[in-house]
């Protein structure tokens, strides 16, 4: 059997599409900014087969590493699969050999012990080198040119840790990755690895720490002074694993944590700080250092956003009703036991973006997607099954905000900020925008999928130029702009 369920994941913009492509000069409607010169590389997560169960998600799905490639405003579109170890089993047994999302005890017996990571989460640049990232493995190291596969990725065999998270932080002026892992030391383990990598791409810390209990940590945060990791209570459990069941499931009574440390410290320097129960975050904005305070700003939710979580710890909320905000968490470090002081910032929503040389320095601008309710019922489809259709801008030291919608029924995905040479200048931004071919808000496959080039602080005036891809595309996760100098400087040629 190779049919693939008929489930949230597997429709709409999760329709799995399976095109390895490239397609030269897509149709530009208005003009690009010649100053756009580079790669907007994008992970999408996309079945190579069906899987073994019905009941899959599309964060399980094989991760296809895609490029448009931005010229002298020409576009090229390449996307490809990252050939992990289990991508390359499943194409040579021609079928799904690995089962439930992150459980191994559901596997075939004749993958035992191969690496399950499928690397489709984040395309992280750094030192020269393109990763494709997911946190349940190391990163794969992709040619940025051609797109193929090069290696797993242990910086040269000094690594230590199983795992390498999808969000990793640079420093924009030491070049520094800033990176950790959790589940560092396998299936469930409370090791959290802390790892820093110098501007020349070599491993020069790695630290291990435990967590209170095993929560998934998507992303962290930097300051110029310190390393902290937001911990919020969606749990791993070994024996429900073993029973066949789900990877995570949330904790609605059990405190939320943020554990911080010195960011070039030792782990035994760490602080723990209690939080809020119950409450969940994937994503945070940025983190700032101001005098003895630190500000670390989230996409706070009041409990788990992804559905499959909040059922399997017996939480029963519709999508619909979760709450929610940016956040700014602060904390007085001059004190001996700090506390956490929460305000609102801004609308809720998720996928934050921020320009570059903003990273863990005071900021003025961040971008997020949100729904908007006037814009039409939203494209089934993404990771949490609804997508977005509202681009945010936030000035988060005065709350203004700027909307752009996009047409009705459309889906959004997560921007990349490309940077321009005129300090005047905000830049752009880069996304994919599905539009429906047929009536708003109904799952079909039938979308035609652009990409908007869009003035970073003029939102509200809607795209400068539109690319049209004459594709439908999966849904994205995350994605990276690498500028033309970068690209000619890449270790890989
Ligand atoms: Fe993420």
């Amino acid at each position: 059997m190779n049919a693939f369920p008929q489930t949230i994941h597997f429709i709409g913009s999760n329709t799995p599409r399976r095109l390895e492509i490239s397609v030269r000069d897509l149709e530009v409607e208005g003009t690009i900014p010649a100053e756009i010169d580079g790669a907007f590389f994008r992970a999408v997560p996309d079945n190579a087969h069906a899987p073994m169960f019905e009941d899959d998600i599309a964060l399980n799905a094989d991760g296809m590493i895609a490029r448009f490639n931005i010229e002298n405003g020409a576009v090229d579109f390449d996307i490809r699969y990252v050939e992990t170890e289990r991508y390359l089993a499943e194409k040579q047994a021609r079928r799904a050999l690995f089962g439930r999302y992150r459980n191994p005890f559901t596997d075939d017996p004749s993958v035992a012990g191969k690496d399950r990571t499928v690397a489709n989460t984040t395309p992280v640049w750094h030192a020269g080198r393109l990763f494709m990232t997911k946190e349940d493995g190391r990163a794969y190291e992709i040619n940025p040119h051609t797109l193929a596969t090069r290696r797993k990725w242990d910086y040269y065999g000094a690594l230590k840790s199983e795992t390498f998270t999808a969000h990793p932080r640079v420093d924009p002026i030491t070049g520094e990755l800033f990176f950790f892992g959790y589940e560092a030391g396998g299936l469930c383990s409370l090791d959290i690895a802390y790892g820093i990598a110098d501007a020349e791409g070599n491993l020069v810390s790695e630290q291990w720490f435990r967590q209170p209990y095993c929560a998934t940590i998507h992303d962290f945060v930097i300051t110029q002074k310190y390393a902290i990791w937001p911990i919020f209570p969606t749990t791993a459990d070994l024996d429900r694993l073993k029973s066949g069941g789900a990877h995570w499931a949330h904790q609605q009574e059990l405190e939320s944590w943020l554990a911080i440390m010195p960011r070039y410290g030792s782990v035994e320097e760490m602080k723990w700080i209690k939080g809020p129960p119950g409450v969940s975050v994937f994503h945070e904005v940025n983190a700032y250092d101001d005098g003895d305070l630190v500000h670390i700003d989230l996409c706070l939710t009041d409990t788990n956003a992804f559905s499959f979580m909040r059922e399997a710890g017996g939480i029963e909320r519709d999508q619909q009703s979760l709450q929610g905000a940016l956040t700014r968490w602060t904390i007085d470090m001059s004190k001996a036991d700090p506390e956490i002081v929460e305000r609102p910032l801004g609308p809720p929503g998720d996928l934050p973006r921020l320009a570059d040389i903003d990273q863990g320095r005071p900021y003025n601008r961040a971008w997020y997607l949100s729904m908007n309710p006037q814009g039409g019922p939203p494209m089934p489809g993404g990771p949490v099954g609804v997508n977005f259709n509202a681009l945010m801008r936030i000035e988060p030291g005065n709350g203004r905000l700027s909307v752009m919608g996009v047409p009705p029924g459309a889906a959004l995905s997560e921007p990349a900020h490309v940077p321009s040479s005129d300090p005047a200048h905000g830049g752009w931004l880069l996304m994919v925008v599905d539009i429906p071919n047929g009536p708003p808000g109904v799952p079909s496959p039938d979308y035609s999928s652009e990409l908007w080039v869009v003035e970073a602080d003029e939102v509200e005036k809607g795209p400068v130029a539109r690319v049209r891809t004459g594709l439908a595309l999966r849904s994205q996760v995350h994605g990276a702009w690498v500028g033309r100098t970068k690209l000619d400087a890449s270790k890989l040629k």
